[in-house]
């Protein structure tokens, strides 16, 4: 698609195949693939393993103040997958675990955690080229992304999804549990003051219950082509 570099940004609800959809397009288009929701999780891993985060209640004060002490980073692990890392040490795996879902939400409601994760995204995002997921990419992150794409699919759809995601990482989980927390994070995802999850007035909606992976890459690819002709013509 020659030298023109897009930014893509694409937001939805929980496990409904943003990151996979974001992963392929920016292997087809040899772009930089961001997961933004990783870096969500990588401060509140951090904040389970620092005793601010027990039972319900997080020490919002002490968090705040650990924050410059916070390492967020991609790795490339193998060829094609890139590891969170958080101060160096790599838990990609960890932080798809349930004591980092059931607590992704509420941290990522705090403000300051907020402002500290989107200046290192917008960073990321500052040459092009690159294709980052979330719930604020479009609205906060990349408010001038070339294309935005917002994700939906039905809740069925999403549990059984992200449980053969889990399975096939090894993590142990059932329907019940999974369609607890999407619902609960869909919840305070889209009513939080904070940058709430919404679809941009510009983004494209992809409904992806009926579509295979493939149709929908193909979907984003053909969206992606426009812009950039769109682009070279200007
Ligand atoms: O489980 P799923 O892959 O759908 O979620 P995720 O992308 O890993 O994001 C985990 C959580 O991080 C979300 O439920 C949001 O609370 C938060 N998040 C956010 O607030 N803003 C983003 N740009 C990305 C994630």
């Amino acid at each position: 698609m020659g030298n023109h570099k897009i930014t893509i940004a694409i937001d939805g609800y929980s496990a409904c195949g943003k990151s996979t959809l974001a992963r392929e397009l920016a292997t087809r288009l040899d772009y930089t693939f961001i997961d933004s929701g990783a870096m969500y999780r990588g401060v509140t891993l951090f904040a389970l393993r620092n005793n601010i985060i027990q039972g319900e209640a997080i020490d919002q004060k002490k968090l705040i103040e650990l924050l410059p002490s916070i390492s967020i980073s991609f790795k490339k692990v193998g060829d094609t997958f890139r590891h969170l890392h958080l101060n160096n040490e790599d838990v990609e795996q960890e932080i798809r675990n349930k004591p980092v879902s059931d607590h992704v939400s509420p941290i990522a409601e705090i403000k300051e955690v907020r402002k500290f994760l989107v200046d290192q995204q917008q960073k990321m995002g500052r040459l092009g080229g690159i294709v980052m997921d979330g719930r604020d990419i479009g609205t906060v992150v990349f408010p001038n992304a070339e294309l935005k794409i917002f994700v939906t699919a039905n809740i069925e759809v999403r549990v059984q999804r992200r449980l053969d995601e889990l399975k096939s990482k090894g993590i142990d989980s059932n329907a019940n549990e999974v369609r607890d927390n999407l619902t609960q994070r869909d919840y305070i995802d889209s009513t939080r003051a904070e940058s709430p999850l919404r679809k941009a007035d510009d983004a494209v909606e992809i409904d992806n219950s009926d579509l295979t992976r493939e149709q929908q890459l193909n979907l984003a690819l053909e969206l992606a082509q426009e812009r950039l002709n769109s682009l070279i013509k200007s």
